[in-house]
C-alpha cells in the first residue's frame, strides 16, 4: 500500500491540472491510494504569521503531508514558472518543526514534511511544452527543500483542452504517459524506503 497525497497547483474550479490529478485516481497501480489536500486557503508566507502558531490552514497542510509515503504535485505553469500558491504551499510545507510551535506527529523523524517525501511532477497547459518549464522550474525549488524528485519518466500534457473531454482526460497517450508516472512513483517510493 503506498499512500499518495496530490497538490494541485492551480485554485481555479475547471483547472485542466485539477482534471489531470482526478484522472490520475483511476490510473493508480494497484494497492496506491490518492488524497488531494486544498492549499488555496493558505495565507501568503509571512514570517511574521509563524509565531505563536502556524495559521490553521499551514497546520492542516503540513498534518495531511506527513502521513503521506509519496507526495504527487500537479503543477500549471504560469510565465514559465511555479504558479504562485504552489510555491506558497511549498514554502509553508519547507518550514521545520518547531518554527511554527507545532511538532512532528510521533515517530516522525523527518525535519519537514517535505524533506525525504517521494515527489513526482506531472502537468498540463494549453501550449506546446506541457508545463515543461514550470516543472523544471519546481525541480529546482524541491531540491532546497529535499524533496527527492523522481527524474523520469514525466509527464507533460500539451494543448491540454483538446484532451479533455467533460473534465475527464481521453486521450491515451496522456493517460498512457501519466499512468507510467505512478507506477513510477510507487517504485520511487519503494526504493527510498530500504
Ligand atoms: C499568469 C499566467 C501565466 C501563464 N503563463 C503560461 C506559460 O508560461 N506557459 C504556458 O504554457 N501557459 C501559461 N499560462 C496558461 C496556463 O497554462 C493555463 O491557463 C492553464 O490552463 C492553467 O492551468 P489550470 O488549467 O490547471 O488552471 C498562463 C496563465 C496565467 C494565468
Amino acid at each position: 500500500m503506498t499512500r499518495i497525497i496530490g497538490i494541485c497547483g492551480s485554485l481555479r474550479a475547471a483547472s485542466l491540472n485539477r482534471a489531470l490529478l482526478r484522472a490520475c485516481a483511476g490510473l493508480l497501480p494497484a494497492g496506491a491510494t490518492l488524497e488531494v489536500v486544498e492549499i488555496g486557503d493558505l495565507p501568503l508566507m509571512n514570517e511574521d504569521l509563524e509565531k505563536p502558531a502556524w495559521p490553521e490552514a499551514v497546520q492542516r497542510l503540513r498534518r495531511a503531508v506527513w502521513p503521506a509515503e509519496a507526495l504527487l504535485i500537479a503543477c500549471p505553469e504560469y510565465n514559465a514558472g511555479i504558479p504562485a500558491p504552489l510555491k506558497n504551499a511549498i514554502d509553508w510545507l519547507s518550514r521545520a518543526e518547531g518554527i511554527g510551535g507545532v511538532t512532528a506527529p510521533p515517530g516522525e523523524t523527518r525535519r519537514t514534511p517535505l524533506a525525504g517525501l517521494p515527489t513526482a511532477i506531472i502537468g498540463a497547459s494549453p501550449g506546446m511544452l506541457g508545463t515543461a518549464r514550470a516543472q523544471q522550474h519546481l525541480r529546482m525549488s524541491l531540491q532546497s527543500t529535499g524533496t527527492p524528485v523522481m527524474p523520469g519518466p514525466e509527464a507533460f500534457v500539451s494543448a491540454a483542452p483538446k484532451k479533455f473531454e467533460g473534465g475527464e482526460l481521453i486521450d491515451e497517450p496522456s493517460r498512457a504517459a501519466v499512468t507510467k508516472v505512478l507506477a513510477g512513483l510507487v517504485g520511487w517510493a519503494a526504493r527510498l524506503k530500504d
